[in-house]
C-alpha cells in the first residue's frame, strides 16, 4: 500500500507494507535514519517523534497509521540551518554521549519545553522517563534540559 505523511514538513510518498512500523518506514523508505531504533518494543524512546504534535514512540505507530498526518523527526527540529536551542544545549553540556538514546531525548526535550518553558526537576525527570540512556547516566542530560529552559 501507498501512503503520504507530512515529514518535516515535506511531503513524503511510500509504499510500504501494512504491518510495518512507522518508525522502519521513516528509516528504510523516507531516507530519515536520525530516530534509532534500539527496542522496538516502545521501551527505550529512542525512536520517539512528534505525530500530530503528540509525542509518540514511531516503533509502536504503524506506517499505515500516519497515513495523511504530520510527523516531525529529530532531522526537523533544527531551525533554518541553526541547531535548536535544545539540540546546542545537549552539545553545551556534554549531553551527547554515546548519541544512540541523544535523537529521541532531543524530540521528548523539545515537546516538554514546548508545553513546559520552565520545567521543575521532577517534571523534567518525568518527561523524560520513556527515554532510556545506558550509557553515562542522566545528569549531562538534565542539565542540557534545564540550560534549553534557561535560554529558552
Ligand atoms: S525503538 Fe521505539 S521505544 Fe525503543
Ligand atoms: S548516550 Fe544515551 S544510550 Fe549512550
Amino acid at each position: 500500500m501507498n501512503i503520504t505523511v507530512t515529514v518535516n514538513g515535506e511531503p513524503h510518498e511510500a509504499e510500504i507494507w501494512p504491518g510495518e512500523s512507522l518508525l522502519f518506514a521513516l528509516r528504510e523508505r523516507m531516507g530519515l535514519p536520525g530516530s534509532k531504533n534500539a527496542c522496538e518494543q516502545g521501551e527505550c524512546g529512542s525512536c520517539s517523534v512528534l505525530l500530530d504534535g503528540k509525542l509518540v514512540c514511531a516503533c509502536l505507530v504503524l506506517a499505515a497509521q500516519a497515513d495523511g498526518h504530520e510527523i516531525v523527526t529529530v532531522e526537523g527540529v533544527a531551525e533554518n540551518g541553526e541547531l535548536h536551542k535544545v539540540q546546542e544545549a545537549f552539545v553545551q553540556t556534554g549531553a551527547v554521549q554515546c548519541g544512540f538514546c541523544t535523537p529521541g531525548l532531543i524530540v521528548a526535550t523539545v515537546d516538554l519545553l514546548s508545553h513546559k518553558p520552565d520545567p521543575s526537576e521532577d517534571e523534567i525527570r518525568e518527561a523524560l522517563s520513556g527515554n532510556l540512556c545506558r550509557c553515562t547516566g542522566y545528569q549531562k542530560i538534565f542539565d542540557a534540559v534545564r540550560l534549553a529552559a534557561e535560554q529558552a
